[in-house]
């Protein structure tokens, strides 16, 4: 890699210059330069002097200055050199002159360019995507909703609402992802805040009170989708059967470190709790099912208490986001 290195007086006259330098300014400037020359009188370029007058006046006054240069050869093709320069004392202090060296850079800056470039058409595209499969789950959901309004029985019709909510729960993810700067992040309290204010939306009734406590953190995608789904089924059963009649009660749910690398979600009602004869009939609905199913996705484990009301404590080791701000 060639160094162009150079010196100047305090008139910006050259005392020095290596054999580099001299190649370079014949290569952008047509010049041939000598020593005691100004080095201002070998540059044709206007707007390039009065930079040049600046930075060399700058020097002056005892700054070293570090910067990027950019400049057009003599074919019109536009370099890019790294350029360091500083004064020159003599024993009393006094500033001499100015000492430059410069590297030419040009082909990482033009590598730096192209990486960003690709990084940025990467990242519209994976909004794009994020931002389809939401559509395309939208639509599911929208056909979902259409046949099971032409249902007259109410447990059929209900089975077709509550997998329209699971869908939900998956179109609520991409739909986060797509207007979030980063695209493979999900905020997980902005998304179970989503998620609930989803429900709640499907039967919307005020007697019940949800306190929701999630601790700011991201995770990826392949942990965000399958909490997301246990979430939507626990909290969808604390609605339909912890409070029945006019009851009245509160759905907690939070999320939070356990120890070290695990997480702690916990979805918990003050309600009814489940009845001896639905754990031994009924065992386990669908729901319940998919919570299992997604536990073990997770490779966690789940607790599921019930007295006075229902807790279930799922504990789960989580795909952190790599870039986590
Ligand atoms: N939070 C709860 N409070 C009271 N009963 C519950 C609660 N969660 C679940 N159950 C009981 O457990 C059963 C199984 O739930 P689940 O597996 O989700 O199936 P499904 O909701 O389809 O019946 C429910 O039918 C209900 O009787
Ligand atoms: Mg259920």
């Amino acid at each position: 890699m060639n160094i162009n290195i150079w010196a100047v007086d305090r008139d910006i006259c050259y005392t020095f210059f290596n054999a580099s330098h001299k190649k370079g300014m014949k290569k952008f400037w047509g010049a041939d330069i000598e020593v005691g020359k100004p080095l201002l009188s070998f540059l044709t370029n206007p707007s390039y002097i009065d930079a040049a007058k600046q930075y060399y006046s700058r020097i002056f006054q005892g700054e070293q200055i570090a910067l990027v240069d950019e400049l057009y050869d003599l074919e019109g093709d536009l370099h890019f050199f790294e350029n360091h320069g500083s004064p020159v004392f003599d024993e009393s202090g006094r500033i001499l002159g100015a000492t430059i060296f410069t590297l030419e850079i040009t082909e990482r800056i033009i590598n730096e360019r192209k990486i960003k470039k690709a990084l940025e058409e990467k990242q519209f595209l994976l909004r794009e995507i994020h931002h389809r499969i939401k559509n395309n789950l939208q639509i599911v959901s929208s056909l979902m909703e259409i046949q099971g309004s032409n249902v007259r029985d109410n447990e059929i019709r209900s089975i077709f609402i509550n997998s329209q909510n699971r869908i939900q729960t998956i179109a609520a993810i991409h739909d986060l992802l797509h207007q979030s700067e980063d695209l493979s992040c999900v905020e997980m309290e902005s998304y179970i805040k989503s998620l609930i204010y989803n429900l709640s939306d499907f039967y919307s009734e005020d007697r019940i009170d949800f306190a929701v406590k999630i601790t700011p953190v991201k995770f990826s995608l392949d942990t965000a989708i399958p909490l997301g789904l246990m979430i939507n089924e626990l909290v969808t059963n604390s609605k339909k059967y912890a409070f029945p009649g006019k009851r009245k009660g509160r759905i907690t749910v939070t999320l939070e470190p356990a120890e070290d690398p695990f997480y702690r979600c916990t979805v918990e009602d003050n309600g009814l709790g489940i009845m001896e004869k639905d754990s031994e009939e009924t065992k386990q609905g669908l729901g319940l099912q998919i919570v299992e199913a997604m536990v073990n996705q997770l490779a966690g484990s789940y607790t599921l208490e019930s007295g006075k009301g229902t807790k279930c404590i799922i504990r789960f080791k989580a795909g952190l986001c790599k870039n986590p701000d």
